[in-house]
């Protein structure tokens, strides 16, 4: 995956080694979430959770279908209004604010589902991720450092993007988030609905992604994976955080083995 470092944010010294929250605990929060409530009408659909993601962490949020991950989400880039709670990005209060204000500051998400422009090609889909941005000059190049990561969006660069196989799709999605070269990036299952060779794909490039210096929110329900990855993870729970720590311990914690890893 040779590509130049302009795509990705300046990289954090030796992110991805150290595993512990005590190490984690000297980086600056770049996102601060404090007893966050959403509710659907009645329904509390997330019931005063907080949590953080430091600099140059890639912190996994797993659990079970309708746990809430979405919701938490969609409050966080302001498209699901926010009940109660407090909501920081790079040390200010975000909440309330747009998805399109948050994408200029740096804080984009790739939504589940994906959500392309069916109509436009890849190539445009790509340029709509980066209008956020105002160097024309490096756009083109960014869009190349995006088909090095994505070889298969290359070849079919002119092809309509409502035509393309969901594994595309979500690829195309990664590039168009990457192209507004995001500080924060948040990935709502990235891999659902891909084929297990894709999924490999989809994972190394969160790796890859984050080893060049992104920080990242991963929700998944492949629990295994995503902890593989992850400096700490949160397990969510019917609207509610149970677990929280370092990656490694979550994954082997005999609670989380059973509940989420199958066993
Ligand atoms: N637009 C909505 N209107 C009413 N209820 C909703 C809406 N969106 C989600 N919910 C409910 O809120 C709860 C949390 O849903 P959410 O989509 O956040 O879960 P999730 O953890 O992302 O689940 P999944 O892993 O299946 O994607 C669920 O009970 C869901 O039915
Ligand atoms: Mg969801």
């Amino acid at each position: 995956m040779a590509s130049t470092p302009t795509l990705f944010a300046t990289p954090v010294a030796a992110a991805p080694a150290q595993h512990t929250a005590a190490a984690a605990g000297s980086r600056t929060p770049m996102l601060k979430i404090s007893d966050l409530r959403v509710a659907y009408g009645g329904i509390q659909a997330v019931k005063g959770i907080s949590f953080e993601v430091l600099e140059g962490e890639l912190v996994s949020l797993i659990g079970a279908n309708g746990a809430g991950k979405t919701t938490t989400l969609k409050a966080i880039t302001g498209t699901q209004p926010v009940a109660f709670g407090g909501i920081e990005f790079l040390g200010r209060d975000i909440k309330g604010q747009g998805p399109w204000d948050l994408v200029r500051q740096g804080l984009v998400m790739v939504p589940e589902g994906r959500g392309m422009f069916t109509r436009m090609t890849i190539v445009e889909n790509l340029q709509m991720g980066a209008f956020v941005r105002d160097d024309d000059k490096q756009i083109e190049a960014d869009i190349e450092n995006v088909f090095g990561i994505f070889p298969r969006l290359k070849e079919r660069r002119n092809q309509l993007s409502g035509t393309m196989s969901g594994g595309e799709q979500q690829m195309l999605a990664m590039g168009r988030a990457l192209m507004a070269r995001p500080k924060v990036l948040l990935l709502d299952e990235p891999s659902m609905g891909l084929s297990p060779l894709l999924v490999d794909k989809i994972f190394e490039v969160i790796d890859e992604i984050h080893r060049r210096g992104t920080t990242i929110l991963l929700v998944e329900q492949n629990a295994s994976r995503a902890l593989q990855l992850a400096t700490r993870g949160y397990v969510m729970d019917s609207g509610e955080i149970t677990m929280s720590g370092a990656a490694r311990a979550l994954l082997d914690d005999p609670k989380v083995r059973a509940a989420y890893l199958g066993e």
